[in-house]
């Protein structure tokens, strides 16, 4: 079967592991599903795995793609949710400590068919494409959880989001602009500040700029290059959710912020299965057009790695069949 996968763990030059060829289809277990592969998305979660950090080394080969969209044999359209967890868990998923992320421990979605669950395969709404369809398990599903679960965040009050043009970063701009939030964004280029105005946000700054005014939450997955921005631009009394740090996880913690104002900090992970179907049902509604900066075949994966490596993200990336 066609794949695009990690042939070994390579924490230094990851793209080195990346391998475009074939690997033994997969075998869907009792009650699993065999999703024929219609569209996949990249996420920082991929290169994460190819450097091999949240993976197991007994687990390579491993095919990449923790978020994707297709079709069941019966002709289902439908969308993958990728936590997979013990089948006896009952509640939320994320705290499922038996859990796993596609591509950590079960064959992912770069492929030309992947297995789910029957539970992690859930209907497609009809007004999302393939491609837009295959944004929305990892990225747009933990932006949907940080914005609507964690933060709190009632429509009309203000929200930061760090980071322009990244797939979390939009998909919050998007799903804040729609809900009623005032939606100001950091980005590191005007042309990415730009992107960011044209999916909805009211304000933009250079990462970094004091901005006009505190705000009532912040959303972070940068990490060490803006957490002091973060903590500085909060209302005392404001929240910021954490669900990434690309840039670095030991930001200089401002302890002192942190309490005299009481701020608050909240991670977050990924959502639940009902979430997910919850965040296709608010895209359906609200007619949101998911942004995809970049659509490739699945065999040019590694143009779509080298583009997100060299942060030249315009919203997700996409890979066809
Ligand atoms: N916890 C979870 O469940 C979960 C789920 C999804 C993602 N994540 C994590 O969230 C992070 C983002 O993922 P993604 O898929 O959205 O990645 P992405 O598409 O590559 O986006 C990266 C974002 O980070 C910003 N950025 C990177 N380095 C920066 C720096 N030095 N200064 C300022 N901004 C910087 C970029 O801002 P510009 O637009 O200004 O370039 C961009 O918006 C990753 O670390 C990922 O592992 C976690």
């Amino acid at each position: 079967m066609f794949a695009v996968y990690a042939a070994a763990p390579n924490a230094d030059s990851p793209l080195d592991s990346l391998t475009v060829g074939e690997r033994p289809a997969p075998e869907a277990p009792e009650g699993w599903v065999t999703v024929d592969v219609t569209a996949a998305s990249l996420n920082m979660h991929d290169v994460w795995t190819l450097r091999g950090v949240g993976i197991k080394p007994d687990q390579f080969p491993m095919i990449l793609g923790c978020d994707g969209a297709g079709t069941l044999p019966d002709g289902t359209e439908v969308v993958l949710h990728s936590i997979i967890g013990d089948p006896a868990w009952k509640g939320d998923e994320t705290l499922d400590p038996r859990r796993t992320l596609l591509t950590e421990k079960h064959q992912g979605a770069f492929a030309a068919q992947v297995v789910v669950p029957a539970r992690n395969a859930i209907p497609k709404p009809a007004g999302l494409t393939p491609a837009q369809a295959a944004v929305m398990g990892t990225a747009w599903l933990t932006a949907y959880r940080m914005l609507f679960v964690k933060s709190g965040l009632r429509p009309g009050q203000t929200m930061l989001v760090q980071g322009a043009s990244g797939g979390v970063s939009t998909a919050l701009v998007q799903l804040g602009r729609a809900a009623g939030m005032r939606v100001w964004v950091t980005g590191r280029t005007e042309e990415k500040r730009a992107l960011a105005e044209r999916l909805g946000a009211h304000a933009t700054y250079p990462s970094g700029e004091r901005l006009p005014e505190r705000v009532d939450a912040v959303f972070e997955t940068v990490g060490e290059a803006t957490w002091s921005h973060s903590m500085r631009a909060l209302k005392p009394g404001g929240v910021v959710v954490v669900s990434g740090s690309t840039s670095g996880p030991h930001p200089d913690a401002d302890l002192q912020r942190l309490f005299f104002l009481q701020l608050r900090v909240i991670g977050s992970t990924m959502g639940t299965r009902d979430e997910l179907a919850d965040l296709l049902a608010f895209v359906a509604n609200a007619g949101i057009q998911p942004e995809i900066g970049l659509e490739l075949p699945m065999a040019k994966a590694a143009d779509g790695f080298r583009a997100m490596l060299d942060g030249e993200t315009a919203g997700k990336i996409v890979f066809t069949q």
